[in-house]
């Protein structure tokens, strides 16, 4: 994380919830919170299969911030060959439109201001 222009996290959803190998990595890294060590490097969430998405990207969307890091991309998605035709396709926009985002955010070094809720969790 330390030598890269960005990051993506992934995991799969296992209970719905992130894999507990990915739990295990945060937790390692716990004394990262409200450290601006990540400041300035755009992040992605992807998370993979089933129907809760929101809540597992939600939830590391709330790490990868607490670290610092600029969430500019975050999705989820099912497994493709499980989707009818439309779903696929609107899936897979979704994904590339995602992936733009991280990427134009990875090469122009451009991040959304924080929110002020962002910098409650530095300044208090
Ligand atoms: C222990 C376990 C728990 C899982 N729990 C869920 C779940 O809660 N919701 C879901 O949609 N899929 C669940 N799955 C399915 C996985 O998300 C899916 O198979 C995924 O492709 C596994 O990725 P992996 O092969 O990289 O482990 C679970 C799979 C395993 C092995």
């Amino acid at each position: 994380m330390d030598a890269a222009d960005g990051v993506i996290f992934v995991s799969p959803v296992y209970m719905y919830h992130i894999t507990s190998l990915l739990k295990n990595f945060i937790d390692h890294f716990a004394y990262l919170v409200h450290r601006p060590k990540y400041f300035k490097k755009p992040a992605m969430v992807f998370i993979h299969r089933g129907g809760m998405f929101n809540e597992v990207i939600t939830y590391m969307e709330r790490v990868a911030k607490s670290w610092g890091f600029s969430v500019v991309a975050k999705l989820g998605i099912a497994d493709l060959d499980d989707l009818t035709p439309n779903y696929r396709e609107k899936s897979i926009k979704e994904l590339q439109r995602e992936t733009e985002k991280f990427y134009n955010a990875v090469k122009t070094g451009k991040l959304p201001s924080p929110t002020l809720t962002d910098l409650i969790g530095f300044r208090v």
